[in-house]
């Protein structure tokens, strides 16, 4: 039952206004919902099809009167509505179990308290609705509930009216200026407690600002009190965009699917990316808390002002909303370099975990065709590489030029539901005569076209004429349904250095002048040849800086050259990208070669990275003015992931042993780098989470690593030691769980004791505990003792299915996280992963769904890996009742 791109109709009947009534009981709440319809115009006339699920239906009335009705397949269907265009009144009342939704869709408990998620179909599990994003209605809430129990009720919008009721009861009653399809709303009631902040936008407008969370909380959540102020001015200031609203509430939940959600004025969150302080959050929770809290925040212009027509233009918000929250979290990071970091780690995500999805069975265009489960298709394809296509619009039409665009989408759209190519038109008009206007409905093939590009380049220097030709081509492989791709727009920048690592004069032959050190090249051909004239020497190319197109380069570089860029290159992208490809070639080539195991690799004391190299990473990692978090992104090897994708065949084993032994020789050969790192990036004063000082603890960390590791293998007792003392007297998260994951990773027998440590001190915090379940599910595998330990954790008394943070603290972090751990040679890591997608599928479909795809790519493994998944997949696919999210996801990995 897949739904189709381009059957999409619009519907056959509006809803203007809803009234929402709730008598809010965890086992049984009753929802009376009376609506204002009238029949659309455009369509012609046919019975009303009402979208449920999980529902018990106790009265249906249309005018005040009863009317017939039929079920069909989970929809309500009515017949006998009045003729005609004039409005009428439809009343629904129905009930439903909140306290038993474990799916955490529509209306549910968590400790105690009810929570709303009715993107992107949850909304239908609260009562019967036209519940598709194309239908926008005005809503009015009124919650009713038990006041001892409820204190707070809140739903978007604004707070009309308030008081008592008889029996310990209380009402809340809500409005909501702004018109909002179904799945935007939100309620919240139970006991929780808010900072507050009231502040003044631009126009002088009052705004009050919220954030909900458990009356332990508070303290942690200034720091999401700070990204929303933060988000707001942000958006006034760089796009012109204020807050519509005269409340903006944040509510945070420990049971939730997954980041966060835009709900209009009532955000809902995990608390992973609400609550922070300094004892309990590290670095990079500080950052995901000032990029979540930016990226819903941003959704209220971007997805909730101007929507989706329907799920097949997800990306037109997502893409664009994360696109946003990169830009955000890359200006408040301030510096140039700051920026790059930035960039450098939204790039790793996406080649390594959207570029696997564009070349496996889940392949799918940023603008799907079809789907069968729509929550399946909240991919790193629809947000990250969205996001990508967005950027390539941003820099075809420059910053000023993308300012425009998004003026006239809002002029044109602002209220509407519309598509993906409602928003590259405005782009395309706003910017006339500029390479997207001039090429518009071939950038679209973006949108349309899956699977990653692989441009080819292939430099020729001609000493006598002086000339440097560079030759562009572009391919993609077929995808699932896409045999045959089109040539795309792929916006290529690009630089010429010369031997001594001074930026080239750029000059196309047939050009009078010169222009600066770096441009733009658009490839649209299959093939493209480019004449640089005036090129004294022969040059290093540096392309495509700053990744300004989500493609694999294939260029035949020598190591020399890229020696020459991990030096000099002016763009640090590129710069950090050199170093990648000298270690992963390094890697590549010990993978590949079969005849030496590495374990003797590594005994032996044979050497995998060559002196050139090693002297190369001192000096970045000595470097006198380059910053310390482009440091350690340039001395970390390309993971596991990385590695395994560009091998046409993986022993995931054998990728694991070649990592862990350059690992080793890194930590080994740099030994006094690493002291001196650590000694010269200790905090000094307060405690703060800014990009500087998070950049320098991170180089501290993995120095910290390196040293023990490095320790270990030599036998010596003193650093492991040194980890174990600053794991005792860390001042914060991030100091304390690098020490800890230094003794972890290196194999320390003080690990254990830490661990235990560790859990005495934070039990009771479960953000914190679940961070001690990740690691120990992530930790590195020795001899397959990963799996075991595992086993042993989900025993744990704080281990639970039905709590998804700690579901994924454990599973996940195993399943996805753990490569060698869960590619054994006897198949178990594989069949405990089929154990656990179908214990999970009984409980939550979407949390189900996404462990489903973590063998997705079976095909890719050597064998006895290949078979063992296979069959682990296929056991899955034969099981007895699976939701329609797993089926979907096991059917497409088995499908040839
Ligand atoms: N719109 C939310 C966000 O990007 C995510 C909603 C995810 N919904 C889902 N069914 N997976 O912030
Ligand atoms: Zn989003």
């Amino acid at each position: 039952t897949a739904v189709h791109r381009l059957d999409y109709c619009p519907p056959a009947y509006w809803i203007d206004t809803v009234e929402l009534t709730f008598d809010l009981d965890p086992a049984k709440t009753r929802v009376l919902s009376k609506m204002r319809l009238r029949r659309n115009p455009d369509v012609p006339a046919q019975p009303l099809r009402l979208d449920g699920e999980e529902l018990n239906l106790a009265r249906v009335q249309v005018n005040g009167a009863g009317t017939s009705f039929k079920m069909d397949g989970g929809q309500l269907v009515l017949e006998n509505l009045p003729e005609g265009h004039e409005p009428f009144e439809l009343e629904i009342f129905t009930t439903c179990q909140p306290v038993k939704n474990t799916q955490l869709s529509g209306l549910y408990v968590s400790e105690g308290t009810f929570f709303t998620q009715c993107e992107a179909q949850g909304f239908r599990r609260i009562t019967y609705f036209l519940d598709r994003p194309d239908v926008m209605a005005s809503y009015s809430v009124l919650l009713r509930a038990d006041k001892a129990a409820y204190p707070v009720l809140l739903s978007n919008g604004n707070l009309v009216e308030s008081g008592e009721l008889d029996g310990g009861r209380h009402f809340a009653r809500w409005h909501d200026p702004h018109k909002k399809p179904s799945y935007l709303f939100a309620l919240v009631a139970g006991k929780l407690v808010a900072r507050e902040q009231k502040i003044k936008s631009r126009n002088g407008g009052e705004h009050l600002l919220q954030v909900w969370v458990r009356a332990g909380d508070l303290q942690k959540t200034e720091h999401a009190m700070n990204s929303l102020m933060a988000s707001i001015a942000w958006d006034e200031a760089r796009f012109n965009l204020p807050l519509d609203l005269e409340r903006f509430m944040i509510v945070a939940t420990s049971d939730f699917n997954m980041g966060a959600m835009e709900n209009k004025g009532l955000n809902v969150f995990n608390t992973k990316y609400v609550l922070a302080s300094q004892a309990t959050a590290t670095d990079v929770d500080f950052a995901n808390v000032e990029s979540v809290v930016g990226h819903e925040y941003f959704h209220n212009w971007t997805g909730n002002r101007v929507t989706c027509r329907d799920w097949f233009q997800l990306s037109l918000k997502e893409g664009l909303t994360v696109f946003r929250d990169q830009e955000f979290s890359m200006d408040m990071a301030g510096s140039a370099s700051a920026r790059a970091v930035k960039r450098i780690e939204d790039v790793r995500v996406l080649r390594t975990v959207q570029f696997p999805e564009d070349a496996g069975p889940m392949a799918h265009p940023v603008r799907p065709d079809s789907y069968v489960e729509i929550n399946n298709f909240y991919t790193v394809t629809i947000y990250e590489k969205g996001a990508e296509v967005v950027r390539m619009q941003h820099n075809l039409v420059g910053r000023e030029g993308f300012a425009r665009g998004m003026q006239l989408y809002f002029e044109r759209h602002d209220g509407q539901a519309v598509t993906c190519d409602d928003f590259a038109q405005a782009m395309a008009d706003a910017n006339p005569g500029s390479e997207l206007g001039n090429r518009l409905e071939q950038f679209k093939r973006w949108y349309s076209q899956a699977g990653t590009p692989r441009v080819k380049a292939e430099g020729h220097y001609d000493a006598v004429a002086q000339t440097y030709t560079l030759t562009l081509s572009q391919s993609c492989a077929p995808t699932p349904g896409q045999p045959d791709k089109q040539p795309f727009v792929i916006p290529v920048a690009l630089g010429l250095l010369g031997r001594d690592g001074s930026a080239l004069p750029l000059q196309l032959a047939g050009e009078a002048q010169a222009s600066g050190p770096e441009r733009t090249i658009v490839l649209h051909e299959a093939s493209q040849t480019l004449t640089f004239t005036g090129v004294a020497q022969p040059p290093v190319p540096s392309l495509l800086r700053a990744f300004s197109a989500p493609v694999c380069l294939d260029c035949e570089y020598s190591d020399e050259d890229l020696l020459l860029l991990l030096a000099h290159d002016s763009d640090p992208f590129n710069r950090w990208e050199a170093g990648q490809r000298l270690m992963l070639r390094v890697a590549t080539k010990h993978i590949a070669d079969s005849h030496s195991s590495t374990s003797t690799e590594a005994a032996s004391g044979q050497k995998l990275l060559s002196p050139a190299l090693v002297q190369a990473l001192r000096g970045v990692l000595r470097h006198p003015q380059l910053d310390a978090a482009f440091k350690d992104l340039v001395l970390t090897l390309p993971s596991e992931a990385y590695i395994a994708e560009q091998l046409d065949e993986v022993d995931p084993q054998r990728v694991h042993a070649v990592r862990e032994a350059l690992r080793l020789e890194l930590a080994v050969a740099l030994q006094p780098d690493w002291q001196w790192a650590f000694e010269a990036h200790q905090d000094s004063g307060a405690y703060s989470p800014d990009a500087a000082s998070a950049g320098r603890r991170a180089l501290a960390g993995t120095a910290l690593a390196m040293l023990c590791l490095a320790a270990q293998a030599q036998g010596d007792a003193v650093w492991p030691g040194k980890a174990y003392q600053r794991f005792k007297v860390a001042g914060n998260m991030t100091d304390r769980i690098n020490a800890l994951s230094a003794l972890v990773g290196s194999g320390s027998d003080l690990a254990q004791p830490a661990l235990e440590r560790f859990h005495t001190q934070f039990k009771g915090d479960a953000l914190v505990i679940d961070k001690w379940f990740a690691l120990q599910a992530m930790a590195p595998d020795r001899g397959g003792d990963v799996l075991p330990v595992v086993r042993q954790l989900m025993q744990h008394p704080d281990f639970s299915l039905h709590n998804p943070n700690r579901a994924r603290s454990v599973i996940f972090s195993y399943c996805n996280g753990n490569p060698a751990g869960l590619h054994r040679a006897d198949g178990a890591g594989y069949a405990f992963w089929a154990e656990q997608v179908l214990q999970l599928d009984a409980i939550n479909a979407q949390v189900a769904a996404r462990l489903a795809r973590s063998l997705d790519r079976w095909r890719k493994l050597a064998e006895p890996y290949r078979s063992a998944a296979r069959e682990a997949v296929a056991r899955v696919a034969a099981a007895g009742s699976l939701s329609n999210d797993v089926r979907e996801v096991v059917t497409r990995a088995l499908a040839d």
